[in-house]
């Protein structure tokens, strides 16, 4: 295997972006199903798990907790095995011999965390460079006043580690809202003793509430506030993974920039908490076409059709930055191609797998757009065309991405250092937006 961050890749311009595509399977749900598998009574099959590095740390770590992780072929050829988990039940997962890597991955650390604070046993939690820099406060407070024993190191970063304990449910109001502190205290609550609660500032992602629901947990929703009740045993279950609307985001945004575009994604996931992008597309002058097709384990699936429309100035606003969080850097993209687009309240972007705000302007800048941070946002002022250059993913997957969106409207080519950090979400993605642009001849 190549070392990380040795990889350059050139990115040409496009005519247009076209075709059928299929994105990998979601990398937020696969986390959430890998961790319940775990906790829970018996085997779960997990279908189309997330391919990327992130999800990978996630199994890594509760095959390291003593629940039993397998791969076989999936039924039909093409798709990613099969993921088999055998949980350990509730409150049944083992000391590990040595630290837990999360990787590169938030999420894994955060929401394991959650599960952690109620095992009997010290482990501790490690990750990356970009990793060890993420604050990790947000969990430390409401584990603790649950009953765990977390510390940190400097400022509240990893490593974290945690000694568990028999936890009593609270009702928590998180300061800033995020998904994965949402789920690490509904994690922990399932098994406190009594009822848990989380007031959302500003909802958030739902996956772990509609997980804890397919896996036989009760939980109930009544607006931003989230109720789960502890002790009660989860049960193995057959999953089948919904495509990853954050990664068919990349596609979709060149789709709705580039002229004559029209691209389909099929079998994506279009849970409402996730779907705002394609409101923002609108807003940006694209056609955009969402078909709920089925549900999958409570998760609304489907195809999503974009193409190319009259462009307008695109000004997003904080009470609309939670939904779309993880869309922003390629959102940024937009104002390279047309109008202008105006991000504010998004603060948490610095806080990311690298400072999304510096990073993401430095590399626009990089290839020619005019392009301004704020403390918490930034402005891409339309117009200009991009000629290309050199630029440098810094360990962000999601820079990777961008930059290679924006790329496709440039003048000429763009060389993306450290483009391998696209194997966290979408390994694939090089061959996919290859297959997707046409070029000229
Ligand atoms: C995620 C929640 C978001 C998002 C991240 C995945 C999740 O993070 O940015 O990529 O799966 O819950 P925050 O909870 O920090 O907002």
């Amino acid at each position: 295997m190549r070392a990380a961050d040795t990889v350059t890749v050139t990115v040409t311009p496009a005519l247009s972006i076209a075709g059928a595509l299929r994105v990998p399977g979601d990398k937020s749900i696969s986390h959430r199903y890998a961790l319940l598998a775990a906790i829970a009574d018996g085997r779960s099959t997990i279908a189309n798990y997330a391919p990327g590095a992130d999800c990978a740390s996630t199994l890594a770590c509760v095959a390291a907790l003593g629940a039993i992780v397998s791969r076989t072929p999936a039924a039909a050829p093409g798709e990613p095995p099969l993921v088999t988990i055998d949980g350990r039940g509730l409150r049944g997962l083992a000391a590990p011999g040595a630290a837990l890597d999360c990787g590169n991955s938030g999420s894994t650390m955060r929401m394991l965390g959650g599960v952690l604070a109620a095992h009997p046993f010290i482990s501790t939690l490690i990750g990356d460079a970009s990793l060890s820099r993420r604050p990790m406060r947000r969990i430390i407070g409401p584990l603790s006043q649950m009953g765990a024993t977390v510390t940190a190191g400097p400022g509240d970063r990893p490593p974290v580690t945690i000694q568990g304990a028999n936890l009593t449910g609270i009702h928590f109001t998180p300061e800033t809202p995020s998904a994965q502190v949402k789920s690490a205290v509904l994690l922990a609550g399932l098994q406190a003793s009594g009822e848990t609660t989380v007031l959302e500032p500003a909802s958030t992602r739902d996956h772990t509430e509609r997980a804890l629901v397919a896996f036989g947990a009760r939980v109930t929703v009544d607006g931003r506030l989230i109720t789960v009740k502890g002790g009660q045993r989860l049960s193995g279950v057959s999953l089948n993974v919904p495509g990853d609307i954050s990664s068919a985001a990349f596609v979709a945004v060149a789709a709705a920039a580039i002229a004559g575009s029209d691209v389909s994604i099929t079998n994506v996931g279009l849970n409402p908490s996730r779907a705002a992008l394609l409101d923002v597309l609108k807003r940006f002058g694209a056609e955009v076409e969402a078909t709920v097709e089925g549900q999958w384990n409570g998760e609304p699936v489907g195809r999503l059709r974009v193409r190319h429309g009259a462009m307008k100035d695109l000004v997003i606003t904080p009470d609309e930055v939670p939904e779309v969080i993880d869309e922003l850097p390629v959102l940024a993209t937009l104002g390279t191609f047309g109008g202008s687009v105006s991000v504010s309240g998004a603060g948490e972007l610095r806080v990311k797998e690298s400072d999304r705000i510096a990073e993401l302007v430095a590399g626009l800048r990089a290839m020619g757009a005019d392009a301004d941070e704020r403390p918490d946002g930034f402005q891409v002022r339309g117009g200009r065309r991009l000629t290309g250059g050199t630029v440098h993913a810094r360990h962000d997957h999601r820079l990777a991405m961008a930059f290679a969106i924006a790329a496709l409207g440039a003048t000429g080519p763009t060389r993306i250092e450290g483009a391998d950090a696209v194997a966290v979400s979408y390994p694939a993605f090089f061959e996919d937006l290859d297959r997707l642009a046409q070029r000229p001849n």
